[in-house]
């Protein structure tokens, strides 16, 4: 199982980047979620409870995986979700990521916390890149960021509302997690923050003496931000408005009367407040409130084929995928992200298949089990 040829699923993926990366304080920032770390793996665990009813002598010759998301076409409903600090994993990072995307004809997602910046990866993006806000409390930042997004080529503006300050991830805190030399957040350097903390430099404010990123978002973000700041964000461009990070029915609507022309519904892949709902059950508490085809994405935990055909079948436009990405890019650099991402649009196919469906739209609530229907 050592070259990435070898490797036949995502668990396999995962086991070769932790060996390949060797950096500890780095692989655990990837890994970890905040505290117990119970979201983290009851996200996974979801998946593996929800049971499915496949239709049989269906003619499932023709497959087909495409679908639209924001009125764009992309080849499968695996997008790419965003993810800090992609060079800490191989040296391609987030340019690696982008041309995986473009070979893949999907989504990339890209994260504020970005180690290269927006002009770069629109440079290399094939109109599949949507940037990832993160508010900061200095507006003009913020303003900046997004006229930024927009000049760079981005189709779509995604705020994540979900982190107001960091989650308590003890891993990252017993390492200090900092960036090493070289690495920075590249999207930040033209406002001079693009450094966080460490324990000896003191260029920030913040206790250095836990997760440097932690410091860094509680000293930079906007912890007040409210509903009526985010239809300030809203109006700051024409950019299409996803909000990720709700698991509320009544948080949905409301971000549906801000403008939102998308949700995607994240716990951050467990990374925030610990015992927050596994995503695929607020996905499906969500559905039932909001109009019927309105655009709700989910993300977390989603490692196998069939994962994504449940997401679907409970109302998802499509999934994103987090860590396996980062997993795919330390293990192969960008060929390692294909890697992961065709592993996926594989498995999806074939559960298509044997679950008697041929195309997306035919993925309906009736392929899955109710809970009081098993014995
Ligand atoms: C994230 N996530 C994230 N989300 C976001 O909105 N902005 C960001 O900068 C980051 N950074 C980040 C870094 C790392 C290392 C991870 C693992 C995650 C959350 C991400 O977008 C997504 O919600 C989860 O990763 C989905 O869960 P899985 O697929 O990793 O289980
Ligand atoms: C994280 C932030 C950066 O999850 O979103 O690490």
């Amino acid at each position: 199982m050592n070259t990435p040829e070898d490797i036949i699923n995502l668990f396999e993926l995962e086991q070769a980047a932790r060996t390949k990366m060797g950096n500890q304080t780095a692989w655990d920032y990837y890994a970890s979620g905040a505290m117990d770390e119970i979201t983290l793996r009851e996200n996974r665990q979801s998946y593996e409870r929800i049971f499915l009813r496949p239709r049989m002598l269906v003619d499932v010759s023709q497959r087909d995986l495409s679908t639209k998301v924001l009125g764009q076409k992309v080849d499968m409903p695996i997008l790419i979700a965003p993810t800090a600090f992609q060079k800490l994993a191989h040296a391609d990072g987030e340019l690696g990521t982008i041309k995986a995307a473009n070979r893949c004809g999907t989504i990339m997602c890209l994260s504020t916390l970005a180690t290269s910046s927006i002009e770069e990866v629109g440079a290399q993006a094939d109109n599949n890149l949507w940037f990832q806000l993160y508010v900061y409390k200095d507006r003009e930042i913020t303003k900046d960021l997004v006229a930024r997004a927009k000049a760079a080529g981005a189709k779509a503006l995604v705020v994540t509302v979900d982190s107001p300050l960091l989650g308590r991830r003890e891993r990252d805190i017993r390492n200090r997690f900092t960036l090493p030399k070289g690495l920075t957040v590249a999207n930040l350097s033209k406002a001079g923050l693009e450094n966080l903390p460490d324990d000896g430099s003191g260029n920030m404010p913040g206790n250095t003496k836990e997760s440097g990123l932690a410091a860094y978002i509680a000293s930079l973000y906007d912890e007040s931000l409210t509903w009526k700041d985010l239809n300030w964000i809203a109006q700051l461009s024409d950019l299409p408005l996803l909000v990720k990070g709700i698991l509320r029915a009544d948080d949905a609507k409301r971000a549906i009367k801000c403008g939102a022309e998308g949700i995607i519904v994240s716990n951050h892949g467990g990374r925030q407040l610990d015992t927050a709902i596994p995503t695929i059950s607020a996905l499906a508490m969500i559905k039932d409130a909001v109009p019927k085809d309105f655009e709700l994405f989910v993300d977390g935990g989603i490692r196998r084929g069939s994962d994504i055909l449940k997401a679907l079948a409970l109302g998802a436009r499509a999934v994103l995928i987090g860590r396996p990405v980062l997993w795919g890019l330390a293990v192969a650099g960008s060929e390692g992200v294909d890697l992961a991402l065709n592993l996926l649009r594989k498995e999806l196919d074939l559960s298509m298949a044997l679950s008697g469906v041929s195309s997306l739209k035919e993925i309906k609530r009736d392929l899955l089990v109710d809970r009081k229907d098993l014995i």
